[in-house]
């Protein structure tokens, strides 16, 4: 295997306020926030990250991305990173499609003037959105703005794409949007790390899978292995567990 991303122990801990306060997460006035994670991902392939509110997968993000430094650990990333944030409309500064790519790729020294408009098109036409290349991108859908956070990373040339929460306030249809660009990127080369709790969206795309639990890396494996888990300990619904009664149904 080779791995686009290779982290050792990192810790990234932040200083607590109430000084008396110990246990769980709180140690000697610091709250671990991430504590000691190790783990590689590997190049070409889809990965999901899963854990619960608060189990630290964007501060992993943003430590991979180079937003933040961790405390102690080794961080090697091995390829350009591109990150698609949690909210669609926070990444979107264009007032158009076609405009927002652009704006993303001026001034980049990969990119020089006459080149940006052909490449600002190809994004545009794999994420699906070259119909709408010109339209306002305040009218764009939730799903397709998602898909134009991706445009934008595609053009950057981002070998390593991250998605932070990418079906957080989409309807069914956008979901098939976002997984259908998921789906197609490891055969573009594109190494792919979904950050979610929604696993029942996006655990048959991933081909490795790893669970963070209370700032720890308590599962890396295959989806398959993780079934057979306790994903639930760990404040994940089980994707598989469903339910043919109605009753059943009520997420309490
Ligand atoms: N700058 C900061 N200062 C203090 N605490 C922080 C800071 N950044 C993150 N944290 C804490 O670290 C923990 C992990 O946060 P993180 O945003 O990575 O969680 P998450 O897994 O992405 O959660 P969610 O599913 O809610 O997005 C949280 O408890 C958060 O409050
Ligand atoms: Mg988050």
């Amino acid at each position: 295997m080779t791995a686009a991303v290779h982290l050792e122990g990192i810790t990234k801990t932040f200083r607590v306020l109430d000084e008396e306060a110990e246990g769980g997460r709180i140690r000697g006035g610091f709250f671990y926030a991430l504590d000691g994670i190790s783990l590689d991902i590997e190049r070409g392939v889809c990965t999901v990250i899963a854990g619960a509110n608060g189990s630290g997968k964007s501060l992993l993000m943003s430590i991979i991305a180079g937003l933040e430094e961790p405390d102690s650990g080794t961080v090697e990333v091995r390829e350009k990173t591109g990150l698609v944030f949690q909210d669609a409309d926070s990444q979107i500064l264009g007032e158009t499609p076609r405009e927002d790519v652009a704006i993303g790729i001026r001034g980049k020294p990969f990119a020089r003037k006459a080149e940006i408009p052909p490449l600002v098109e190809a994004s545009l036409r794999d994420t699906g959105l070259l119909s709408r290349a010109d339209f306002p991108s305040r009218f764009l859908s939730g799903g397709e703005k998602r898909r134009l956070s991706v445009a934008g990373v595609l053009a950057m040339n981002a070998g390593i794409i991250i998605f932070d929460e990418p079906y957080a306030n989409l309807d069914y249809p956008g979901i098939v949007q976002v997984n259908t660009l998921i789906r197609d990127l490891p055969a573009k080369n594109k190494t792919v790390v979904i950050l979610t709790h929604e696993l029942e969206k996006c655990l048959a795309l991933a081909k490795r899978f790893a669970v963070l639990f209370e700032g720890k890396l308590v599962f890396d494996g295959t989806p398959a292995e993780s079934l057979k888990t306790p994903l639930e300990d760990w404040g994940i619904h089980h994707p598989l567990r469903g339910s043919s009664r109605l009753e059943e149904l009520i997420w309490l």
